[in-house]
Parts: structure tokens; C-alpha cells; sequence
């Protein structure tokens, strides 16, 4: 009879807790779809002036130690397990990072590579590691109001945004080895990362397919030289007519010996499709959370809360649906591409999966 009534108390409590997580993901459903997410999502970003930033004390919160809040919301429960969820991941890529025998694939040095992708928030002590292609113009408009350059994300110029000179946004690279150290020990720091294959997927439909008219390099530069090298019969082609295929792209990206000379050629645009591990090093950075884009709705309101800035900005509304991994793509891009290619691609880009949790596309490998 006590075993019973056990029974029903444990049975009533994860009722209690699915609850509290449907009232947390209602708040996300009832946002109105925007049309082009990339481009609008900079427009709905609320920050606070000036001001209020200047106000809000600066402290970098206690990431062990739990939120304690008295009033039984929904929010919090959600919040904490999220916080759960958080510190889960940060715990297996650790795990995955002592791993030794995948320690080329997941260890790289603190290059002045690694530096330039890193943001300098001072003014309330974040970096921000920058991985193309998952909102990131978004998180650095944010950080940019929050130093103070700029009172409200709207009045940053489109094209100040990423000129660092004068966007009042450093680069890490751009202090002293002193400051550099100090910062990476004590600072909040973050960065998002998606589905490996789902990512050079969207990059290759950017930079490849989409090629927009002020980024001429893409199709005039790097295509043909992936096109020269990879392209079976490209003899027969006419280089400048025919774009890249996709098939190009994935032998070159998977060819891990001869990138390496074509990479040095393409300079900084290879950010693009490098693997996280390269762009952000970490496991060589204690990172405080990395972010997934495919639970963007979770994470964001995580990182600003965990960056002591949930009272500053707010993230913008994220249409349901538009982050989610996209199977059926996936399969439509790799369909008529060989199992050996593939494979190539997946030996190189493995790390990537393996540290932030993202299951082996086995659908596609076997
Ligand atoms: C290291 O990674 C390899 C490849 O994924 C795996 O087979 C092996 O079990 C891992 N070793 C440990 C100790 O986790
Ligand atoms: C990593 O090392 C293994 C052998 O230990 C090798 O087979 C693999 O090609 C290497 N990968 C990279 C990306 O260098
Ligand atoms: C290749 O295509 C471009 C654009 O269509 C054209 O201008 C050029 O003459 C072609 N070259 C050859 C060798 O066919
Ligand atoms: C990162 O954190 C772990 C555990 O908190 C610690 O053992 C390690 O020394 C740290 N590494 C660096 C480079 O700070
Ligand atoms: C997934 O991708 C396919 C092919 O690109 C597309 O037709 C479909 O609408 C996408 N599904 C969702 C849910 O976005």
C-alpha cells in the first residue's frame, strides 16, 4: 500500500513538471511568423538605452550554484531544467575532449585564428565566440549596445556591424597576451553550434547558390579552384558557367591532406565551413555554454540569464519550426553523393558531432 501511494506521489510530480515545460514552450508558440528570419531577427532584439545598461550593476553570476527563486513559476522550473541541460552538455564535451583517441579531430592551439572569432564584451564581461550561419550578426549587434557604442541595436549601421575597428566590439586577438589570459579565466563565454551536416549544407547554399553580388570571391575565386581540383570531369565544363555542386564541395571539405594548401588560399571565407573545433577551440576554452541552434528558444533566454544580462535585452521571437533539424534536406543534398565521399566528410567533420552531441548520420554512412 505505501509502494502504491509512492507510485501515485512520483506519477502526480512528472505530470506537475511536464506541465510547468508546456506553459514554458507556450510562451514561444504565439509568436508571429516572420518571413525571413536572418534578416529580420536583428529588427526585434529589445535592449534597454543606454541608460539602464549603465545602471544595472556588472557581475558574472554563480554558474554552480542554483537559482534559488521562491515564487513557483513556470519559468524558473524551465529555467532550471534547462540550466540542467546546459551544464550536461558542457560535461560531455569535456568528456569528449579527453578522448584521446580523437585528439586531432577535437584539439587545436589558441591560434590568432581562434582570438579573432572571439568578442570582448568588457562592459559586462562576456566573449562570444563567433560561428557563422546561426544568428550570430544578432548576438554581436546585442553585445555591441551593451559596451555602449551604441544606445538601441536599430542605430548600429549595417555596415559598422562587423567593422571592428569602430564598432566598439574588440576582437580578442587585438589585446595583450596578459589581457587575452585574464579574460579567457574569468569571463562569461559562449558560443551556438548546429548539426555539422546540416551547417556546411547552409553555408554552401549561402556562399555557393545564393552568392550574393558583394560577396564576388565566393563564385570567382573559391568555386573554381574546388571545381579544378575535385571536380571529376571538369575539363569538359565550363568553369565560370557551371557553379560549384555540392559534390565538389563535400570531397573537398573531406579531403583532409590536400585542404590544406587550398585553405591557406582562402583565407578568412573558410570560416564558414571549418569545424567548431577550429573556429572556437573548445576544448582548449572553458567555455560557460555552447548554445545549439536547433533549441534556440531554450538556449537564448539560457545564455542571457547565465551572462547576467536577461535584464538588458531580450531575445527576439523565433518562428516555430525554422530551427529545427531538417532530416528529409539533409538526405535531398547528400542523395547521388558516394558512401566513400561521405564517409570522408563524416572522419573529418566527427569531432564536431561527438562534442556537442549530435547523433552519427548513420542514414546517410550506411
Ligand atoms: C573515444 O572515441 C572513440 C570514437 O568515437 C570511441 O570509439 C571510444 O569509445 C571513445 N573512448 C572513450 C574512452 O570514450
Ligand atoms: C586523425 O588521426 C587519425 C589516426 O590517428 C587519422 O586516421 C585521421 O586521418 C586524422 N584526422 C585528421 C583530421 O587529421
Ligand atoms: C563560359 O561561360 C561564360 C558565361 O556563360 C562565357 O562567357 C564563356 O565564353 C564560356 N567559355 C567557354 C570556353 O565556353
Ligand atoms: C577548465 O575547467 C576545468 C574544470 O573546471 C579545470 O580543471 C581546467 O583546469 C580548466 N582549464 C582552463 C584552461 O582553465
Ligand atoms: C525540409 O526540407 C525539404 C527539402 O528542402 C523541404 O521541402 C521541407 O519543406 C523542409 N521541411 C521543413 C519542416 O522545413
Amino acid at each position: 500500500m505505501f509502494g502504491a501511494m509512492r507510485h501515485h506521489w512520483l506519477l502526480l510530480g512528472a505530470c506537475g513538471w511536464v506541465l510547468l515545460i508546456l506553459m514554458f514552450v507556450s510562451r514561444f508558440i504565439t509568436f508571429r511568423a516572420v518571413d525571413d528570419y536572418r534578416e529580420r531577427l536583428g529588427q526585434s532584439w529589445t535592449v534597454a538605452g543606454s541608460k539602464m545598461v549603465k545602471h544595472i550593476p556588472v557581475s558574472i553570476p554563480e554558474r554552480q550554484a542554483p537559482r534559488a527563486s521562491p515564487q513557483p513559476s513556470a519559468v524558473p522550473a524551465a529555467a532550471a531544467y534547462w540550466q540542467e541541460v546546459a551544464e550536461k552538455r558542457i560535461e560531455s564535451l569535456s568528456a569528449v575532449c579527453k578522448n584521446s583517441s580523437l585528439r586531432n579531430l577535437t584539439h587545436v592551439s589558441i591560434s590568432k585564428f581562434v582570438l579573432d572569432r572571439i568578442f570582448v564584451c568588457d562592459e559586462h564581461k562576456i566573449l562570444f565566440c563567433q560561428t557563422p550561419k546561426v544568428g550570430n550578426t544578432q548576438w554581436k549587434k546585442v553585445l555591441i549596445v551593451l559596451n555602449g557604442a551604441f544606445p538601441t541595436v536599430e542605430e548600429i549601421p549595417e555596415n559598422l556591424v562587423h567593422d571592428h575597428e569602430k564598432n566598439g566590439l574588440p576582437r580578442l586577438s587585438s589585446l595583450s597576451a596578459q589581457e587575452i589570459t585574464e579574460r579567457l579565466n574569468t569571463y562569461f563565454k559562449f558560443f551556438i553550434v548546429r548539426d555539422p551536416f546540416e551547417r556546411l549544407i547552409s553555408a554552401f547554399k549561402d556562399k555557393f547558390v545564393a552568392n550574393p553580388r558583394f560577396e564576388p570571391w565566393y563564385k570567382h575565386d573559391i568555386a573554381p579552384a574546388i571545381i579544378r581540383k575535385y571536380r571529376k570531369s571538369h575539363r569538359s565544363s565550363n568553369l565560370s558557367a557551371s557553379g560549384l555542386h555540392f559534390e565538389d564541395f563535400v570531397r573537398y571539405l573531406g579531403d583532409v591532406e590536400g585542404r590544406r594548401r587550398t585553405d591557406r588560399q582562402f583565407g578568412e571565407h573558410i570560416i564558414h565551413w571549418v569545424t567548431y573545433a577550429e573556429l572556437c577551440a573548445p576544448c582548449e576554452i572553458n567555455y560557460s555554454v555552447v548554445g545549439h541552434h536547433e533549441t534556440l528558444e531554450q538556449d537564448a533566454p539560457h545564455i542571457l540569464k547565465a551572462a547576467g544580462i536577461d535584464r538588458l535585452v531580450s531575445y527576439p521571437a523565433i518562428p516555430p519550426g525554422i530551427t529545427r533539424y531538417n532530416r528529409t534536406k539533409v538526405e535531398h543534398y547528400f542523395s547521388g553523393i558516394s558512401k566513400r565521399d561521405i564517409r570522408r566528410l563524416y572522419a573529418r567533420y566527427q569531432g564536431d558531432f561527438l562534442m556537442f552531441g549530435y547523433p552519427s548520420p548513420d542514414f546517410l554512412l550506411n
